[in-house]
Protein backbone atom coordinates (compact mmCIF):
# COMPACT_ATOMS: atom_id res chain seq x y z
CA UNK A 1 0.00 0.00 0.00
CA UNK A 2 0.99 3.95 -0.63
CA UNK A 3 0.42 7.62 -0.33
CA UNK A 4 -0.06 8.10 -3.55
CA UNK A 5 -4.18 8.72 -4.36
CA UNK A 6 -6.25 10.58 -6.64
CA UNK A 7 -8.17 13.54 -4.09
CA UNK A 8 -10.87 15.41 -6.52
CA UNK A 9 -9.85 13.58 -9.66
CA UNK A 10 -5.53 14.88 -8.96
CA UNK A 11 -2.90 12.79 -8.17
CA UNK A 12 -1.59 13.33 -4.70
CA UNK A 13 1.20 12.45 -2.73
CA UNK A 14 -0.12 12.09 0.59
CA UNK A 15 -2.14 15.37 0.77
CA UNK A 16 -0.17 17.63 -1.91
CA UNK A 17 -1.40 17.79 -5.42
CA UNK A 18 1.03 16.37 -7.32
CA UNK A 19 0.15 19.72 -10.24
CA UNK A 20 1.28 22.13 -7.36
CA UNK A 21 4.47 20.17 -6.92
CA UNK A 22 4.81 20.37 -10.34
CA UNK A 23 4.39 23.91 -10.89
CA UNK A 24 6.59 24.87 -7.49
CA UNK A 25 9.85 22.52 -8.49
CA UNK A 26 9.42 21.85 -12.16
CA UNK A 27 9.40 18.41 -14.32
CA UNK A 28 10.88 16.04 -14.54
CA UNK A 29 10.69 15.32 -10.43
CA UNK A 30 11.01 12.69 -7.81
CA UNK A 31 8.38 12.54 -5.31
CA UNK A 32 8.68 10.62 -2.14
CA UNK A 33 6.17 10.28 0.27
CA UNK A 34 7.20 9.96 4.04
CA UNK A 35 4.41 8.09 5.50
CA UNK A 36 4.71 5.55 2.63
CA UNK A 37 8.54 4.77 3.30
CA UNK A 38 8.12 4.54 7.26
CA UNK A 39 5.24 2.47 6.77
CA UNK A 40 7.32 -0.25 4.91
CA UNK A 41 10.44 -0.22 7.10
CA UNK A 42 7.95 -0.70 9.78
CA UNK A 43 5.99 -3.95 8.10
CA UNK A 44 9.76 -5.69 7.93
CA UNK A 45 10.76 -4.69 11.84
CA UNK A 46 7.27 -5.75 13.04
CA UNK A 47 7.19 -8.35 11.56
CA UNK A 48 10.11 -9.99 12.82
CA UNK A 49 9.00 -8.80 15.91
CA UNK A 50 10.71 -9.97 19.18
CA UNK A 51 12.74 -12.46 16.96
CA UNK A 52 16.57 -10.52 17.42
CA UNK A 53 16.51 -8.40 14.31
CA UNK A 54 18.27 -5.74 12.44
CA UNK A 55 16.65 -4.44 9.33
CA UNK A 56 19.64 -2.60 7.18
CA UNK A 57 18.22 -1.10 4.19
CA UNK A 58 20.37 -0.99 1.38
CA UNK A 59 21.35 2.53 0.68
CA UNK A 60 21.94 1.86 -3.05
CA UNK A 61 18.08 1.77 -3.92
CA UNK A 62 17.57 5.48 -2.73
CA UNK A 63 20.40 7.36 -1.16
CA UNK A 64 19.06 10.69 -0.59
CA UNK A 65 20.00 12.00 2.62
CA UNK A 66 16.33 12.85 3.74
CA UNK A 67 15.30 9.25 3.01
CA UNK A 68 18.62 7.89 5.01
CA UNK A 69 17.85 10.25 8.16
CA UNK A 70 13.98 9.12 7.95
CA UNK A 71 14.85 5.81 8.21
CA UNK A 72 17.38 6.16 10.99
CA UNK A 73 14.88 7.95 13.33
CA UNK A 74 13.43 4.72 13.12
CA UNK A 75 16.66 2.94 14.36
CA UNK A 76 16.91 1.22 10.76
CA UNK A 77 20.38 0.10 10.33
CA UNK A 78 22.48 0.50 6.84
CA UNK A 79 23.77 -2.13 4.04
CA UNK A 80 26.46 -0.17 2.03
CA UNK A 81 28.72 -1.42 -0.78
CA UNK A 82 31.36 1.46 -1.13
CA UNK A 83 32.58 4.43 1.69
CA UNK A 84 30.49 7.07 -0.23
CA UNK A 85 27.37 5.61 1.15
CA UNK A 86 28.80 5.06 4.39
CA UNK A 87 29.63 9.04 4.42
CA UNK A 88 26.02 9.38 3.28
CA UNK A 89 24.71 7.38 5.99
CA UNK A 90 26.53 9.24 8.68
CA UNK A 91 26.47 12.88 7.26
CA UNK A 92 22.05 11.27 7.34
CA UNK A 93 22.70 10.55 11.62
CA UNK A 94 22.99 6.76 10.90
CA UNK A 95 24.37 4.94 13.57
CA UNK A 96 27.63 2.87 11.99
CA UNK A 97 27.40 0.53 14.71
CA UNK A 98 24.36 -0.91 12.32
CA UNK A 99 25.93 -0.64 9.17
CA UNK A 100 26.66 -3.56 7.16
CA UNK A 101 29.25 -3.45 4.13
CA UNK A 102 28.63 -5.57 1.11
CA UNK A 103 30.14 -5.59 -2.27
CA UNK A 104 32.78 -7.84 -3.82
CA UNK A 105 35.39 -5.05 -4.99
CA UNK A 106 36.35 -3.04 -1.18
CA UNK A 107 39.22 -1.20 -1.03
CA UNK A 108 41.71 -1.09 1.64
CA UNK A 109 41.05 3.19 2.33
CA UNK A 110 37.31 2.20 2.36
CA UNK A 111 38.01 -0.83 5.00
CA UNK A 112 40.31 1.26 7.15
CA UNK A 113 37.22 4.05 7.11
CA UNK A 114 34.98 1.74 7.98
CA UNK A 115 37.13 0.05 10.91
CA UNK A 116 37.57 3.46 12.10
CA UNK A 117 33.86 4.70 12.51
CA UNK A 118 33.12 0.65 13.89
CA UNK A 119 30.99 -0.70 11.32
CA UNK A 120 28.72 -3.49 12.74
CA UNK A 121 30.32 -5.98 9.68
CA UNK A 122 32.04 -6.49 6.58
CA UNK A 123 29.91 -9.25 4.06
CA UNK A 124 33.72 -10.70 2.61
CA UNK A 125 32.93 -12.49 -0.53
CA UNK A 126 36.07 -13.93 -1.75
CA UNK A 127 39.16 -15.15 0.40
CA UNK A 128 41.86 -12.20 -0.92
CA UNK A 129 39.07 -9.75 0.52
CA UNK A 130 39.80 -11.42 3.54
CA UNK A 131 43.67 -11.71 3.55
CA UNK A 132 43.59 -7.53 2.87
CA UNK A 133 40.75 -6.79 5.44
CA UNK A 134 42.75 -9.20 8.46
CA UNK A 135 45.91 -7.38 6.99
CA UNK A 136 44.43 -3.48 7.38
CA UNK A 137 42.75 -4.00 10.63
CA UNK A 138 45.95 -5.71 11.57
CA UNK A 139 47.73 -2.50 10.76
CA UNK A 140 45.45 -0.26 12.51
CA UNK A 141 45.60 -2.86 15.73
CA UNK A 142 41.69 -3.75 15.54
CA UNK A 143 39.77 -6.73 14.70
CA UNK A 144 37.31 -6.84 12.28
CA UNK A 145 33.89 -7.94 12.49
CA UNK A 146 33.25 -10.90 9.62
CA UNK A 147 30.79 -12.78 7.69
CA UNK A 148 30.99 -14.42 4.25
CA UNK A 149 28.74 -13.66 1.53
CA UNK A 150 28.00 -17.05 0.62
CA UNK A 151 26.49 -18.43 -2.77
CA UNK A 152 23.99 -21.06 -2.08
CA UNK A 153 23.09 -21.55 -6.13
CA UNK A 154 19.68 -20.71 -5.92
CA UNK A 155 17.92 -19.51 -9.06
CA UNK A 156 15.73 -16.94 -7.49
CA UNK A 157 13.09 -16.56 -11.00
CA UNK A 158 14.03 -13.03 -11.69
CA UNK A 159 15.89 -10.96 -14.49
CA UNK A 160 19.30 -12.25 -15.01
CA UNK A 161 20.75 -9.16 -14.52
CA UNK A 162 19.87 -9.08 -10.86
CA UNK A 163 20.27 -12.33 -10.32
CA UNK A 164 22.96 -12.85 -7.87
CA UNK A 165 22.93 -16.45 -5.85
CA UNK A 166 23.52 -18.59 -8.75
CA UNK A 167 27.03 -20.37 -8.92
CA UNK A 168 27.97 -18.45 -12.28
CA UNK A 169 27.88 -15.23 -10.72
CA UNK A 170 30.47 -13.13 -9.47
CA UNK A 171 29.25 -12.56 -6.01
CA UNK A 172 29.91 -14.52 -2.53
CA UNK A 173 32.04 -17.72 -1.91
CA UNK A 174 30.44 -21.00 -2.98
CA UNK A 175 28.96 -22.30 -0.46
CA UNK A 176 30.79 -25.85 -1.23
CA UNK A 177 34.25 -23.50 -0.35
CA UNK A 178 32.71 -21.78 2.51
CA UNK A 179 34.07 -24.52 5.32
CA UNK A 180 37.18 -23.90 4.57
CA UNK A 181 37.45 -20.20 3.90
CA UNK A 182 35.38 -20.34 7.20
CA UNK A 183 38.54 -21.64 8.89
CA UNK A 184 40.86 -19.53 7.02
CA UNK A 185 38.96 -16.58 8.49
CA UNK A 186 38.76 -18.14 11.97
CA UNK A 187 42.72 -19.19 11.60
CA UNK A 188 43.13 -15.30 10.76
CA UNK A 189 44.37 -12.41 14.19
CA UNK A 190 42.24 -9.78 13.27
CA UNK A 191 38.84 -11.08 12.00
CA UNK A 192 36.06 -12.22 14.01
CA UNK A 193 34.05 -14.20 12.39
CA UNK A 194 30.49 -13.30 13.59
CA UNK A 195 27.59 -14.69 10.77
CA UNK A 196 27.06 -15.78 7.38
CA UNK A 197 25.39 -13.71 5.01
CA UNK A 198 23.92 -14.28 1.19
CA UNK A 199 21.85 -12.30 -0.54
CA UNK A 200 20.47 -14.40 -3.79
CA UNK A 201 18.94 -11.60 -6.02
CA UNK A 202 16.45 -9.01 -6.20
CA UNK A 203 13.35 -8.32 -6.90
CA UNK A 204 11.80 -12.06 -6.29
CA UNK A 205 7.97 -12.89 -6.25
CA UNK A 206 7.95 -16.38 -4.49
CA UNK A 207 9.03 -17.24 -1.40
CA UNK A 208 10.54 -20.97 -2.63
CA UNK A 209 13.95 -19.74 -3.44
CA UNK A 210 14.46 -17.65 0.10
CA UNK A 211 13.90 -20.82 1.74
CA UNK A 212 16.03 -22.80 -0.69
CA UNK A 213 19.06 -20.12 0.34
CA UNK A 214 18.09 -20.09 3.88
CA UNK A 215 17.90 -24.36 4.08
CA UNK A 216 21.15 -24.45 2.66
CA UNK A 217 22.32 -21.66 4.55
CA UNK A 218 21.32 -23.16 8.09
CA UNK A 219 23.53 -26.64 7.17
CA UNK A 220 26.11 -24.53 6.56
CA UNK A 221 25.70 -23.25 9.91
CA UNK A 222 25.50 -26.22 11.66
CA UNK A 223 28.88 -27.57 10.19
CA UNK A 224 30.28 -24.74 11.26
CA UNK A 225 28.91 -25.21 14.60
CA UNK A 226 30.47 -29.05 14.59
CA UNK A 227 33.54 -27.15 13.65
CA UNK A 228 33.41 -25.30 16.97
CA UNK A 229 32.74 -21.79 14.81
CA UNK A 230 29.58 -20.30 16.25
CA UNK A 231 28.00 -18.09 14.31
CA UNK A 232 25.86 -15.18 15.66
CA UNK A 233 23.70 -13.61 12.96
CA UNK A 234 22.34 -14.57 9.81
CA UNK A 235 22.26 -11.91 7.10
CA UNK A 236 19.70 -12.84 4.41
CA UNK A 237 20.05 -9.59 2.29
CA UNK A 238 17.19 -8.11 0.50
CA UNK A 239 15.18 -9.12 -2.62
CA UNK A 240 11.80 -8.97 -1.63
CA UNK A 241 9.84 -7.70 -4.60
CA UNK A 242 7.16 -5.42 -5.18
CA UNK A 243 4.13 -4.60 -7.45
CA UNK A 244 4.93 -2.76 -10.60
CA UNK A 245 2.27 -4.35 -12.53
CA UNK A 246 0.60 -7.33 -11.63
CA UNK A 247 3.10 -9.25 -9.22
CA UNK A 248 2.15 -10.76 -5.99
CA UNK A 249 5.27 -10.38 -4.09
CA UNK A 250 4.72 -12.42 -0.81
CA UNK A 251 4.09 -9.37 1.73
CA UNK A 252 7.10 -8.50 4.33
CA UNK A 253 4.63 -10.42 7.10
CA UNK A 254 4.67 -13.95 5.10
CA UNK A 255 8.22 -14.06 4.12
CA UNK A 256 9.24 -13.03 8.25
CA UNK A 257 6.64 -16.07 8.80
CA UNK A 258 8.31 -18.19 6.84
CA UNK A 259 11.86 -17.54 8.28
CA UNK A 260 11.19 -17.83 11.54
CA UNK A 261 9.40 -20.95 11.29
CA UNK A 262 12.90 -22.71 9.88
CA UNK A 263 14.56 -20.47 12.77
CA UNK A 264 12.80 -21.52 16.00
CA UNK A 265 14.18 -22.67 18.89
CA UNK A 266 17.96 -21.31 17.56
CA UNK A 267 19.37 -17.96 18.54
CA UNK A 268 20.58 -16.10 15.73
CA UNK A 269 20.09 -12.93 15.13
CA UNK A 270 17.99 -11.98 11.96
CA UNK A 271 19.56 -9.48 9.64
CA UNK A 272 17.64 -8.36 6.04
CA UNK A 273 19.42 -5.55 3.95
CA UNK A 274 15.64 -4.86 1.95
CA UNK A 275 15.84 -2.04 -1.06
CA UNK A 276 13.01 -1.80 -3.25
CA UNK A 277 10.45 -3.34 -1.10
CA UNK A 278 10.99 -0.54 1.58
CA UNK A 279 11.68 2.66 -0.87
CA UNK A 280 10.06 1.13 -4.06
CA UNK A 281 6.33 2.31 -3.86
CA UNK A 282 7.11 4.77 -2.37
CA UNK A 283 7.92 7.40 -4.92
CA UNK A 284 6.83 8.60 -8.55
CA UNK A 285 9.05 10.06 -11.13
CA UNK A 286 6.88 13.34 -12.33
CA UNK A 287 7.11 14.57 -16.36
CA UNK A 288 5.56 16.84 -18.37
CA UNK A 289 4.49 15.62 -22.06
CA UNK A 290 6.18 17.80 -24.66
CA UNK A 291 5.05 16.50 -27.49
CA UNK A 292 3.01 13.72 -29.48
CA UNK A 293 4.07 12.64 -32.54
CA UNK A 294 2.07 9.63 -34.80
CA UNK A 295 4.43 8.04 -37.17
CA UNK A 296 2.19 5.82 -39.62
CA UNK A 297 3.11 3.07 -37.11
CA UNK A 298 2.80 4.35 -33.85
CA UNK A 299 2.11 7.45 -31.44
CA UNK A 300 4.66 8.38 -29.32
CA UNK A 301 4.30 10.84 -26.20
CA UNK A 302 7.46 12.56 -25.91
CA UNK A 303 8.24 13.35 -22.04
CA UNK A 304 10.79 15.53 -20.23
CA UNK A 305 11.80 12.34 -18.52
CA UNK A 306 14.22 10.18 -19.89
CA UNK A 307 16.34 7.45 -19.65
CA UNK A 308 19.38 8.50 -17.61
CA UNK A 309 16.32 10.18 -14.93
CA UNK A 310 14.71 6.34 -14.97
CA UNK A 311 16.87 3.92 -16.37
CA UNK A 312 15.19 0.96 -15.10
CA UNK A 313 12.96 0.25 -18.43
CA UNK A 314 16.14 0.74 -20.69
CA UNK A 315 18.25 -1.50 -19.10
CA UNK A 316 15.74 -4.37 -17.77
CA UNK A 317 12.99 -3.80 -19.80
CA UNK A 318 11.68 -2.67 -16.08
CA UNK A 319 7.92 -2.33 -16.61
CA UNK A 320 6.79 1.04 -14.47
CA UNK A 321 2.57 2.14 -15.11
CA UNK A 322 2.33 5.46 -16.21
CA UNK A 323 -0.68 7.29 -15.06
CA UNK A 324 -1.51 10.68 -16.12
CA UNK A 325 -1.85 13.13 -12.91
CA UNK A 326 -5.55 14.35 -13.82
CA UNK A 327 -7.75 11.23 -13.35
CA UNK A 328 -8.91 10.04 -16.99
CA UNK A 329 -6.29 12.26 -18.58
CA UNK A 330 -7.65 14.58 -21.89
CA UNK A 331 -8.25 14.38 -24.81
CA UNK A 332 -8.81 11.28 -27.13
CA UNK A 333 -7.25 7.87 -25.51
CA UNK A 334 -4.71 6.27 -27.57
CA UNK A 335 -1.63 4.00 -27.34
CA UNK A 336 1.26 5.49 -26.61
CA UNK A 337 5.00 4.46 -26.46
CA UNK A 338 6.67 6.91 -23.66
CA UNK A 339 9.54 8.24 -24.77
CA UNK A 340 12.27 10.51 -23.75
CA UNK A 341 14.47 13.20 -25.23
CA UNK A 342 17.64 11.29 -25.10
CA UNK A 343 19.08 10.09 -28.93
CA UNK A 344 18.77 6.11 -28.03
CA UNK A 345 16.15 4.04 -29.38
CA UNK A 346 15.99 2.02 -25.85
CA UNK A 347 14.91 5.73 -24.57
CA UNK A 348 11.67 4.96 -23.49
CA UNK A 349 9.74 4.69 -19.88
CA UNK A 350 6.41 2.52 -20.95
CA UNK A 351 5.42 1.09 -24.67
CA UNK A 352 2.10 0.55 -25.83
CA UNK A 353 0.23 2.27 -22.86
CA UNK A 354 -3.27 3.66 -23.49
CA UNK A 355 -3.55 7.15 -22.52
CA UNK A 356 -5.61 10.41 -23.20
CA UNK A 357 -2.99 12.72 -23.27
CA UNK A 358 -2.09 16.33 -24.87
CA UNK A 359 0.46 18.29 -24.76
CA UNK A 360 1.58 20.16 -21.70
CA UNK A 361 -0.32 17.47 -19.85
CA UNK A 362 1.54 15.76 -16.35
CA UNK A 363 2.03 11.79 -16.03
CA UNK A 364 3.51 10.16 -12.87
CA UNK A 365 5.87 7.02 -13.97
CA UNK A 366 4.51 4.98 -10.19
CA UNK A 367 7.17 2.71 -8.52
CA UNK A 368 10.06 4.88 -8.69
CA UNK A 369 11.41 5.18 -5.45
CA UNK A 370 13.89 2.37 -5.85
CA UNK A 371 16.78 2.85 -8.07
CA UNK A 372 15.04 5.57 -9.97
CA UNK A 373 17.21 8.36 -8.87
CA UNK A 374 20.10 6.21 -7.68
CA UNK A 375 20.85 5.46 -11.06
CA UNK A 376 19.97 8.39 -12.70
CA UNK A 377 23.36 10.19 -14.77
CA UNK A 378 23.84 13.12 -16.71
CA UNK A 379 23.50 11.42 -20.04
CA UNK A 380 22.83 13.66 -23.07
CA UNK A 381 24.22 16.80 -20.68
CA UNK A 382 20.93 16.74 -18.70
CA UNK A 383 20.90 18.21 -15.64
CA UNK A 384 19.24 15.67 -12.58
CA UNK A 385 16.31 16.40 -11.42
CA UNK A 386 15.36 17.56 -7.94
CA UNK A 387 13.65 14.74 -5.47
CA UNK A 388 11.10 16.33 -3.23
CA UNK A 389 9.64 14.71 -0.05
CA UNK A 390 6.13 14.62 0.82
CA UNK A 391 4.86 14.86 4.47
CA UNK A 392 1.28 15.13 4.97
CA UNK A 393 0.52 18.58 3.43
CA UNK A 394 4.41 19.70 3.66
CA UNK A 395 6.45 19.72 0.73
CA UNK A 396 10.27 19.38 1.02
CA UNK A 397 12.62 20.09 -1.52
CA UNK A 398 15.17 17.01 -0.64
CA UNK A 399 17.62 17.59 -3.53
CA UNK A 400 18.07 20.79 -5.81
CA UNK A 401 17.70 20.26 -9.50
CA UNK A 402 20.90 19.99 -10.70
CA UNK A 403 22.41 23.19 -12.65
CA UNK A 404 23.80 23.65 -16.06
CA UNK A 405 26.51 24.39 -13.59
CA UNK A 406 26.89 21.47 -12.00
CA UNK A 407 27.31 19.75 -15.20
CA UNK A 408 30.66 21.08 -16.05
CA UNK A 409 31.73 21.54 -12.33
CA UNK A 410 35.52 20.26 -12.06
CA UNK A 411 36.61 20.23 -15.38
CA UNK A 412 38.88 21.61 -16.89
CA UNK A 413 40.47 22.59 -20.77
CA UNK A 414 44.28 22.35 -21.56
CA UNK A 415 46.15 25.24 -21.40
CA UNK A 416 46.55 27.95 -24.61
CA UNK A 417 42.74 28.84 -25.34
CA UNK A 418 41.23 28.70 -28.09
N1 LIG B 1 21.87 -6.54 -0.45
C1 LIG B 1 22.73 -6.74 -1.46
C2 LIG B 1 24.03 -7.37 -1.18
C3 LIG B 1 22.39 -6.33 -2.76
O1 LIG B 1 23.23 -6.56 -3.77
C4 LIG B 1 21.12 -5.73 -3.00
C5 LIG B 1 20.75 -5.29 -4.35
C6 LIG B 1 20.27 -5.54 -1.90
C7 LIG B 1 20.67 -5.96 -0.64
C8 LIG B 1 18.93 -4.88 -2.04
O2 LIG B 1 18.09 -5.62 -2.87
P1 LIG B 1 16.54 -5.21 -2.99
O3 LIG B 1 15.88 -5.45 -1.65
O4 LIG B 1 16.47 -3.78 -3.36
O5 LIG B 1 16.04 -6.10 -4.05
N2 LIG B 1 19.09 -1.86 -10.14
C9 LIG B 1 18.28 -3.07 -10.11
C10 LIG B 1 18.39 -3.79 -8.81
C11 LIG B 1 19.80 -4.14 -8.43
C12 LIG B 1 19.90 -4.79 -7.10
C13 LIG B 1 21.32 -4.90 -6.66
N3 LIG B 1 21.50 -5.42 -5.34
C14 LIG B 1 16.83 -2.71 -10.45
O6 LIG B 1 16.56 -1.53 -10.68
O7 LIG B 1 15.98 -3.59 -10.51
Amino acid sequence: MDHFVYREDALCAEAASLEDIAARFGTPCYVYSRATLERHWRAFDDALGEHPHLICYAVKANANLAVLNLLARLGSGFDIVSVGELERVMRAGGDPARVVFSGIGKQAHEMRRALEVGIRCFNVESEPELERLNAVAGEMGLRAPVSLRVNPDVDPGTHPYIATGLKESKFGIDIGDARAVYRRAAALPHLDVVGVDCHIGSQLTRLAPFQDALDRVLALVDALQEEGLSIHHLDLGGGLGIRYRDETPPSPAEYAAALKARLSGRSLEILLEPGRAIVGNAGVLLTRVEYVKSTAHKHFAIVDAAMNDLLRPALYQGWHEIVPVRAGGSGEARLYDVVGPVCETGDFLGKERTLSIVPGDLLAVRSAGAYGFSMSSNYNARPRPPEVMVDGEQVYEVRARESIEHLMAGETCLPGGI
